[in-house]
């Protein structure tokens, strides 16, 4: 037995520590409801008989000396693998404190956190009474509790957490506490959402009602009545109106097995009332199959537990989403797009849950939680998209599908104006963030209770838990445009950024860049930029990872640069959210700086000359037949003085480009020449216009131009018939001389897309000393006035860098 197991069982006697090969140890692994959570080998399971069992393991735990991680579980249904069972450390599986008991006037039934739903309603129902509780059999009142917690009778009551009226707590030094409204109030606060990371809750007290049988029913519908259904959901689930008996999920389901996609809509009434008039737009319309019944809660518990999977592989990502038909559409559109991705993994179900969430429940006690609510107004829906399968092979294929589609279904949410950033814990996937998403103000309050309870952190570093973000600041300092109609900056502090999407990394930023124009990008075209962007500058950005999701390739502390999408915030603050593919990791010969100044300009070179085009990127490589073919072409770059120029110059010489002509400033010729240009043409003397008419022996197969105006109305002269002619700047037909009869292979102008797939190939030359990024001056966080004044100048010789970070 490992030491620490034989520690325990001399503390608690060998009866509660439970070894691998005994039944008690196989019996606790296949009860977890996912088989990624089953196939866990702790060292041990301790199942104590009392909270003083619990607090004599947990003392013994957190002493220092023995520095053995342990985990808590209940009912064992979290979809956060690794939540709730721990390889190699002690798991305390609260099961055997199930207990349920009615309080002498039958207020308050007193339940062990370890019980499951079904044990307390079978306990409730015969004497007429019931409980705010879980809807499914064999899932854990702990956990449900802690999370928030979701029940048929929300409507009437809140969260399930609403209506605890005390915790028992075994806290990180042993001590056993009560947390209620007048003992440990921020306590009672942070567990109501708070989940394991103040404390074991042994006993939870909730109050009970007076409840009769209920009603359910399902009806399943073709996916043809998508609209009609949603019309419905959306309907009835309605911020003034909403019925409070009325309980329903509507789900966009694909079962491998029965090789068929449906739409399930669970109706339950908590009423004895059959078939509720408020579900006649249900039940009242053509279906493929309806089952309608009185039962009661325990029945209806079972019920809904026989419709899920045992032994099933499991996975769980979940959204939020303001309750509109149109995104619920979408969401639809997105899931049933998905599903040819993954008909493949055997026995898979791939089911898009939709649940009201209608101020009903989430506001009547959003003062009293930890869920961070209380700003919310609109109904909502809770969005779980919710897999089961069988075999482990599947694992990443399934995960990257649902990371995609829940992606997809954030994204346009977003586009819609109809995304809500809280992550309901309970449905939380892996690396979602669901403390994160409770906001700033919360996530601080939580921190100062942990602070109070358990100042040593020890549920922190050695409780395998859905964690407290760890030590971020409140807020950051940033450089805000605040106005987008002038280019007027300012510097302030803004809430430190959350990472809230499944591909979001959330970067700690050392140096930031800014590009020439950006602060006038959102006026000349607001229709590309949401209309709640916080308007932080400098899209390019160095820095290291503070937060990243498990499979994202990044990990915490990996030093990365890219360029953010100038569609979301940038990078002109100390922590910034960049998606994973837009990242990659900073070539380590490259200070914070020099790598800051890479990003948008290289990106932008690249795509310009092998995307939009006609170099051969294989060329810088040694491909032969690439080689051969830049080799016979001539390419010009209006604008080589600057960034993006530098980088077009670099890049066509090194692809092997037959002759580069640079259009600069008479002071930049001997740059250009050194970073490959064949020719330099300064264009205070001689305009393009004037070289190329001078001479039709000069005209070039490929302009990349960075300027615009008159310098790209040249452009069109120096381009041969046939030729390319890219900008940057300006879309080339706008300025194309009047009379002028040539028929180009393509002229286009394009935005930069920010891929971290081309910025690692860029780095890998870097690495190698083949190309190098140009600075032109670099300037402190303060002097962000100067920094833009220099830029707008537009006479830099490569970028101009904002340092963030002292590291910088
Ligand atoms: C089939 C199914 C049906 C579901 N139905 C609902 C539903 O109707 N409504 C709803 O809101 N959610 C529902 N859920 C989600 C459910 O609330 C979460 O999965 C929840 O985490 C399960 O709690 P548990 O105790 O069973 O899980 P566990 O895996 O045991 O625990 C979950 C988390 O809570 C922590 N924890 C558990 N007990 C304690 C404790 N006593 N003290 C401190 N920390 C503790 C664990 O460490 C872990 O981090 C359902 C899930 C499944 C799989
Ligand atoms: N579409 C996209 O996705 C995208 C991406 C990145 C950048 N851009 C745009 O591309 C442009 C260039 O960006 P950048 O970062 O390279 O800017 P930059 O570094 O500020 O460079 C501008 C350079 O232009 C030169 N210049 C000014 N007038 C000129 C002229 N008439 N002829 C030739 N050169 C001239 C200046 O050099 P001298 O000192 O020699 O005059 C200066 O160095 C900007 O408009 C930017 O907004 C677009």
């Amino acid at each position: 037995m490992e030491a620490q197991c034989l520690a325990l069982s001399g503390l608690l006697g060998e009866r509660k520590v439970a070894v691998p090969g005994t039944s008690t140890y196989n019996l606790s692994l296949d009860s977890y409801f996912s088989a990624q959570q089953s196939t866990i080998h702790p060292a041990c399971i301790v199942s104590p008989e009392t909270a003083r069992d619990v607090s004599a393991a947990v003392e013994w735990l957190t002493t220092e000396g023995n520095n053995c991680h342990f985990a808590v579980r209940s009912g064992g249904h979290t979809s956060s693998v690794g939540a709730s069972n721990i390889a190699g450390g002690v798991v305390i599986d609260l099961r055997t404190l199930g207990t349920v008991e009615l309080s002498a006037d039958k207020s308050t039934v007193l339940v062990g956190a370890g019980a499951t739903w079904d044990a307390v309603y079978a306990k409730l129902d015969p004497l007429g009474l019931s409980v705010n509780g879980g809807r499914c059999a064999g899932v854990g009142v702990g956990g449900l509790t802690l999370g928030g917690g979701i029940s048929h009778f929300s409507p009437r009551f809140g969260w399930t957490c609403d209506v605890v009226s005390n915790f028992q707590v075994i806290l990180a030094d042993g001590r056993i506490v009560d947390a209620n409204a007048t003992s440990n109030l921020d306590l009672f606060v942070a567990l109501k959402g708070g989940n394991n990371n103040f404390g074991i809750v042994t006993r939870i007290a909730l109050a009970t009602f007076e409840q009769g049988l209920v009603w359910s029913g399902t009806v399943y519908n073709s996916l043809s009545s998508v609209d009609d259904i949603i019309a419905e959901f959306v309907k009835l689930n309605s911020r003034d109106a909403y019925d409070e008996y009325a309980s329903y999920i509507t789900t966009f389901g694909y079962s491998q097995p029965q090789g068929m996609a449906v739409i399930a809509n669970q109706l339950e009434y908590t009423k004895e009332v059959e078939d509720p008039p408020i579900y006649r737009g249900y039940l009242s319309r053509p279906s493929l199959q309806k089952t309608t019944q009185l039962m009661n809660m325990t029945a209806l518990a079972k019920r809904t537990a026989a419709f899920s999977p045992v032994d099933s592989r499991a996975l769980s990502r979940v959204s939020t989403l303001v309750s509109t038909a149109a995104v619920m559409k979408a969401a639809f559109n997105h899931w049933n797009a998905s599903v040819p991705a993954i008909t493949s993994v055997s026995n898979i179900v791939w089911a898009l849950v939709l649940e009201p969430l209608p101020p009903a429940i989430y506001a009547r006690a959003a003062k009293s939680n930890a869920l961070g609510l209380a700003d919310r107004t609109e109904p909502l829906v809770v969005a779980l998209l919710s897999v089961t399968w069988s075999d482990a092979k599947d694992d990443q294929h399934v995960a990257e599908t649902a990371n995609a589609l829940m992606g997809a279904i954030d994204e346009e949410a977003r586009k819609l104006g109809a995304f809500d950033p809280y992550v309901y814990l309970n449905y939380a996937g892996q690396h979602q963030d669901p403390i994160a998403s409770y906001g700033a103000e919360n996530v601080n309050r939580l921190r100062q209770v942990r602070q109070r309870v358990d100042p040593r952190e020890v549920f922190k570093f050695q409780m395998a838990s859905i964690t407290l973000p760890a030590g971020l600041p409140e807020k950051v300092k940033t450089i805000l445009q605040p106005d987008i109609q002038t280019t007027k900056l300012i510097l302030t502090k803004t809430p430190t950024p959350w990472p809230l999407g499944v591909d979001d990394v959330l970067v700690r930023v050392h140096a930031a860049a800014p590009c020439n124009g950006e602060l006038t990008w959102a006026q000349i075209s607001p229709e590309f930029f949401p209309d709640k962007k916080l308007h932080v500058p400098c899209q390019d950005l160095a820095g290291t990872v503070a937060s990243a999701p498990l499979d994202s390739g990044f990990a915490v502390g990996d030093d990365v640069f890219c360029r953010v999408d100038a569609t979301r915030p940038g990078a002109g603050r100390e922590y910034a959210i960049a998606k994973n593919r837009e990242l990659a990791h900073k070539p380590k010969s490259l200070s914070w700086v020099d790598a800051a100044a890479t990003p948008l300009s290289s990106l932008t070179a690249w795509q310009a000359l092998f995307v939009h085009g006609t170099l051969d990127a294989a060329g810088i490589h040694g491909n032969a037949a690439a080689r051969e073919q830049n080799g016979k072409q001539r390419v010009l770059i209006a604008g080589a003085g600057g960034s993006v120029g530098g980088w077009a110059l670099q890049l066509a010489a090194l692809a092997g480009a037959g002759v580069v002509v640079a259009v600069c400033g008479p002071d930049k010729e001997a740059t250009v020449k050194q970073l490959g240009a064949t020719e330099a043409l300064n264009y205070r003397e001689t305009s393009v216009r004037e070289w190329a008419t001078a001479d039709a022996g000069r005209q070039v197969d490929l302009v990349v131009d960075c300027i615009g105006g008159e310098t790209l109305a040249g452009c069109w002269i120096a381009v041969k018939e046939g030729g390319t002619l890219v900008s940057v700047n300006t879309p080339p037909d706008m300025v194309k001389p009047a009379g002028l009869n040539k028929k180009l292979a393509k002229n286009v102008f394009f935005i930069v897309d920010p891929y971290g797939r081309n910025l690692k190939d860029i780095a890998t030359l870097i690495e190698a000393g083949k190309v190098k990024p140009l600075v032109d001056s670099v300037w402190e966080m303060n002097d962000f006035q100067k920094a833009f004044e220099r830029l707008e100048e537009g006479h830099a010789k490569g970028k101009i860098i904002i340092k963030i970070s002292p590291e910088a």
